[in-house]
This record gives C-alpha cells, sequence and structure tokens, in this order.
C-alpha cells in the first residue's frame, strides 16, 4: 500500500527511482510518479497506471542525481494523474511522496488557501508540499519539522527542494521508511526490495524520527532536532529471492516454495530427541512459559487464519485456554490483558497498520506481545517484547500462501513446546514431532498432483459463488480457501463451518453454486460426510479434499482432489494447499492479475 522511493548520489537517479518503484509494486498502487532534481529545477512526472506507463513517459534524458517516487493506492481523491504524488507547493521548489493518511487535511488546507496556496489535487498529501512552503527559510529539514509538528495522522514521507540539490529529508509516523547506505549514494524506501539490488545496508527509522540524507552521508534526529544514532544493520535476503526464478508469477512460485519454507520455518526448533519444540526468540524462560494461563492471538486476513489453527492447537493439545480474534477488533475493544495470558500478533509484513496499532494498545496495558513475522526488521518484530520469524523469504504475491504454511508451523512448534511442559508424555510428543518432520513432504506430493487441480479448476472457473466447508481445526483452512479464491479470481466466496451451512448458507445451494469441502480422515468426518449429503441432496456440487483411498467420500462428491493420510494436527497443511492451487488456476483461467488483483495491497498500512 503506498510506497515511497527516494534517492541521492552519482547515478542518474530516474532508472534507480523506476527500479525501486518497481520493486514496490506487490504492495499495491494505482498511479506512480517520479520527481529529478538537476541544476536548481526539480522535474516531475506522474500518472495513473502501471509503473510501465510511467516509465513510458519518463524522458529517456531526465537527467539529475537526485529524486522521490511514489506509488499511491488511493485513499482521498480518484485515480488521476494529478492526484499521483510527487506534489508540489506553489513554487514548484518543493515536492513530496507520502505514505499514510493526514487526518487534520480539511482544516489545514482551508487554512492554507485562505493564505493563498494553489492545490492542484484532492489528496490529504498535497497539504504537506505546502505547510512546508509556509514555514522554509533556507532549511529543508528544520521547515519539514516544524511543518511535521502541524500534521495529526500517519506518515511515511520524502521531500527534496530544488534550492538544496543532492539532499532528500525523510520522516516517518506510522508509516515505513528503511535507510540504505551505499557508496557515495543514499536510498530512502517503504521497504528493503526496493534497494536489495544497491545495498545490503539498511538503517530503520523509527516513528517521531527524521532522516536527512546526502550522498556523502545522513543525518537522523527526532522533531526536536536532537540527533538519534541509529544502528546499520543487514539485510539477510538475496537478490533472487526477490525474482520470480523462471516461475509465471511470484505466487507460484510461492505456492512451490512451501516444502523448502515450511523446513526453514522447523529448522534448529523442532527437536525430535527431546520430542518438543525450541523457539529462543520468545524471550521468555521455561518458568515463564509454565506460567502461562492462556493464550491470545491477534491478526489479520491469511494471519488471522494462521492464528485461529494456533488457537485450536492450544487448547486441544496444549490444553492452554486459547482465542484468535482480528487485530482491527481488538484495538477499539478496550481490550481486556488478564494475569497470565500470554498475546501473540501475527503478521506476514510486519506493517499491518491494524495488528501494529492493536500490539500497541494491548502493550499500552501491559500485556506481554510476541510477534510472528516474516520481514526482519518490520515494526510489528521490532516493536513487540519477543517472537519468531518464520524465515519465509519475501512473499512478493498479494495472495499470501507460503507465509500461511509457515505460521502454522510455528504455532505446531509452540504447541508441542507447551504441551510437553504440561500433558504430553514423551511418546506422544515423538509422534507429533515425527508426524511434522513429515510435513514438507506431504506438500511436496500435493505439489506433484498440480495438473489434476488445475483441470479441476478449469472445470468450475464459471463458478459465480463458491463455499468452502471445514470443521474443527480444517474451519480456518476453508475460511483461508474462501478468502484466496475471491481475492485473486474475483469469484465470490464464502468460509464456514460445515455444520454451520444449515443456519443459513444452505440457502444458496443449488447446481450453480458448487461447495468444495475438506473431508480429512478426522474425528469429524462423518459429520462433514453427513453436510455434504446436505449439499448434494439439493443438487449442488461438491469437490471434496480428502485422504488418499476414501472411497465413502469419492462416491458422494461431483470430484476429489486425494491428498495424503496424515495425523488430525498436520492436516491443515495437506488441505490448504489444494486450494490455493485451486485459486491460483482459477485466477488464471480467468485472466486475472495474480500477483496484484485490483484494490488489493500487499501491506495495508492504514486502518
Ligand atoms: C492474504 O492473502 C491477504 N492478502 C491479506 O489478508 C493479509 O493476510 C493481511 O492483510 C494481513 O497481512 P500481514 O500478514 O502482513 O499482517
Amino acid at each position: 500500500m503506498c510506497g515511497i522511493v527516494g534517492y541521492t548520489g552519482v547515478k542518474p537517479a530516474a532508472p534507480i527511482l523506476l527500479e525501486g518503484l518497481r520493486r514496490l509494486e506487490y504492495r499495491g498502487y494505482d498511479s506512480a510518479g517520479v520527481c529529478v532534481g538537476n541544476d536548481g529545477a526539480l522535474s516531475v512526472v506522474k500518472r495513473a497506471g502501471k509503473i510501465k506507463d510511467l516509465r513510458a513517459i519518463v524522458p529517456k534524458d531526465l537527467a539529475g542525481f537526485w529524486g522521490i517516487g511514489h506509488t499511491r493506492w488511493a485513499t482521498h481523491g480518484g485515480v488521476t494523474d494529478l492526484n499521483a504524488h510527487p506534489h508540489a507547493d506553489c513554487s514548484g521548489k518543493i515536492t513530496i511522496a507520502h505514505n499514510g493518511i493526514i487526518e487534520n487535511f480539511a482544516g489545514l488546507k482551508e487554512k492554507l488557501l485562505s493564505e493563498d496556496h494553489l492545490f492542484l489535487s484532492e489528496t490529504d498529501s498535497e497539504v504537506i508540499a505546502h505547510l512546508i512552503e509556509s514555514v522554509y527559510d533556507g532549511d529543508l529539514e528544520r521547515a519539514v519539522k516544524e511543518a511535521l509538528a502541524l500534521l495529526k495522522g500517519t506518515y511515511g514521507i520524502v521531500v527534496m527542494h530544488a534550492d538544496e540539490p543532492g539532499k532528500v529529508v525523510g520522516a516517518r509516523n506510522g508509516s515505513p521508511l528503511v535507510l540504505g547506505i551505499g557508496e557515495g549514494e543514499m536510498f530512502l524506501a517503504s521497504d528493503v526490495t526496493a534497494m536489495m539490488a544497491y545495498t545490503k545496508q539498511v538503517v530503520y527509522i523509527e516513528d517521531g524520527e527524521v532522516v536527512t540524507v546526502q550522498p556523502s552521508g545522513f543525518r537522523t534526529s527526532d522533531l526536536h532536532d536532537n540527533s538519534i544514532t541509529k544502528k546499520v544493520e543487514h539485510i539477510g535476503w538475496e537478490i533472487e529471492e526477490i525474482e520470480k526464478q523462471g516461475f509465471a508469477t511470484y505466487m507460484e512460485k510461492e505456492i512451490f516454495e512451501q516444502p523448502e519454507a515450511i523446513l526453514r520455518a522447523m529448522r534448529g526448533r523442532l527437536d525430535l530427541e527431546q520430542a518438543t519444540g525450541h523457539l529462543g526468540g520468545l524471550n521468555l524462560s521455561s518458568r515463564e512459559l509454565l506460567n502461562v494461563e492462556r493464550v491470545k492471538i491477534v491478526a489479520a486476513g491469511t494471519s488471522f487464519h494462521a492464528g485461529i489453527v494456533g488457537a485450536y492447537l492450544l487448547e486441544s493439545i496444549a490444553r492452554i485456554p486459547a482465542t484468535a480474534e482480528l487485530a482491527s477488533e481488538v484495538r477499539y475493544r478496550n481490550p481486556i490483558v488478564e494475569r497470565g495470558a500470554l498475546h501473540f500478533v501475527v503478521s506476514q509484513s510486519g506493517e499491518t497498520a491494524d495488528t501494529l496499532y492493536a500490539m500497541r494498545e494491548l502493550k499500552r496495558k501491559g500485556a506481554t506481545v510476541l510477534g510472528v513475522c516474516n520481514v526482519v526488521g518490520s515494526t510489528i518484530a521490532r516493536e513487540s517484547d519477543g517472537g519468531v520469524y518464520i524465515h519465509s523469504g519475501p512473499e512478493i504475491a498479494v495472495a499470501s500462501t507460503k507465509a500461511f504454511t509457515s505460521q502454522m508451523t510455528v504455532f505446531h512448534i509452540f504447541t508441542l513446546l507447551m504441551a510437553r511442559m504440561r500433558n504430553m508424555s514423551y511418546e506422544q510428543g515423538a509422534q507429533i514431532a515425527k508426524e511434522l518432520e513429515a510435513i514438507p513432504g506431504y506438500v511436496s506430493q500435493i505439489l506433484a498432483e498440480k495438473e489434476q487441480i488445475r483441470a479441476l479448476a478449469t472445470k468450475y472457473s464459471w463458478a459465480k459463488d463458491v463455499l468452502f466447508l471445514g470443521r474443527g481445526i480444517n474451519y480456518p483452512v476453508a475460511l483461508e480457501g474462501a478468502l484466496k479464491l475471491k481475492e485473486i479470481s474475483y469469484i465470490h466466496a464464502e468460509g464456514y463451518s460445515a455444520a454451520e451451512i444449515k443456519h443459513g448458507p444452505i440457502a444458496r445451494i443449488n447446481e450453480r453454486t458448487p461447495s468444495v469441502f475438506l473431508v480429512p480422515d478426522d474425528r469429524l468426518r462423518d459429520k462433514v460426510i453427513s453436510n455434504m449429503k446436505e449439499v448434494k441432496a439439493r443438487a449442488g456440487k461438491v469437490i471434496a479434499v480428502c485422504s488418499q483411498g476414501d472411497d465413502e467420500v469419492a462416491s458422494i462428491a461431483d470430484d476429489t482432489i486425494q491428498v495424503p493420510r496424515v495425523h488430525e494436527i498436520v492436516s491443515p497443511f495437506v488441505m490448504v494447499v489444494p486450494l490455493q492451487l485451486f485459486a491460483y488456476y482459477c485466477a488464471l483461467e480467468l485472466g486475472r492479475d495474480v500477483d496484484q488483483p485490483r484494490n488489493l495491497a500487499k501491506s495495508v498500512t492504514v486502518e
């Protein structure tokens, strides 16, 4: 969601800014623009549409060694060329690119209009350029600080001034900003993917901090001009990891990376000898873990679904009361932090605004909050009390796949650890540890059957409505299957507990509404079979994901996807991978932009 880049150095800025924006495309956007400074003049080129459209109108000879760029995800004002960033002040000497929302922009704009400032866009962001202009007296950094002190809301910004060549000022409050340090050049961006081709030395800018970069160095300070010393960190990802590596799309690559990603999430954490788990990053002693009386998991979207699986495991296996809740609801519910409660926030990006704000609210109330994140150095990872990286590698496709299975892996290991400290015997633990170790192999077996799933997707991609139905630990997997299908194919899909259909959704069943049933060979199999029969009795088409050789299910369903027969607690892995592939192939069949589906952003940094 909105991406910002900044560059200053010795190379032509335009190609570096455009390449940085291309790397940020995955965040989700609808327009883009750049501003390049040269000889005391700024040139802005921007338009609604994709980076390739912008690239087509950026003059090949656009000279200048410093500049800023932006991908916009519209919030205030439609998707138009004028609303695209960067925005300029009246003189055209100051330009800004902004990620976030300025809540008090209407009042500020009114005041600036009364002072004869001329606005060209409908955005909230443009007020920042005019505010800086109104206080500028030859020192851009100081003017930015003065202007920011008047803003309410969230921002990650980059700013430049024609009269201060080679300087870019960045600041952050609620929207991410990273500084990249090169040889005689500096980079600013919303995330490290934009700069990985040039440097691996980065500094994470925190809320309330301002960074001023010039080719020779940088300065970080707060809004009161107190200098801040920052730690330089090293990006652990390789540039190849953010390439498609021969796959048609990032989503396909990420689905097929799952066996390896799950293995990475387990490495050094699954102890087969002791039949337990080790999660060092939790920063909790064995005694503290033993004192945990309940677990509360908070997340959004796919991460929330992984959280429901986690809560189910903790209750049923470790016998610890556990719940999963939507971050967006927790924050405004005035949540109760109970003694003995351990909180987890789960977020692939580590930047999701709803999850981050919920975490801050919980911490404010004294909760111990652990993060389950993928992006190293992300805000949630840094602000949580401890946590676990899932180590999936970069997830670029908007639809989350490998992060989901890796998040589940972490909760499986945490459950094993907690259960072994409580009621679980060595023998039971050893059996579960063995099952967990086998997960990557099970997932590989399913991926090898992709052509069968592609054929099913071709057969059913006509559907306008699909129900996904599962029970127990696979209820959240049904939710996830529906989310995957709707977000990338735009087919309407809903996930329910299979038992719930009688309470409403069955009214939608007819020969035009297929249902995908999750029927592993577990305690609830017979119940789910009864639900399948109820759908069949109403002429509904049924696709069943079931265990290999389950002839009874095969005799009822119209089509089956047969997966390895596994222990109940491992079943979400073998159930979800076919649903990811089904959604993917349906979307391809319908000609959708799989990696960047309409209206969606990978990293949702506004509420
Ligand atoms: C997943 O396919 C979605 N694109 C979305 O629901 C996502 O899981 C959600 O926005 C949470 O993101 P996070 O894990 O980065 O916090």
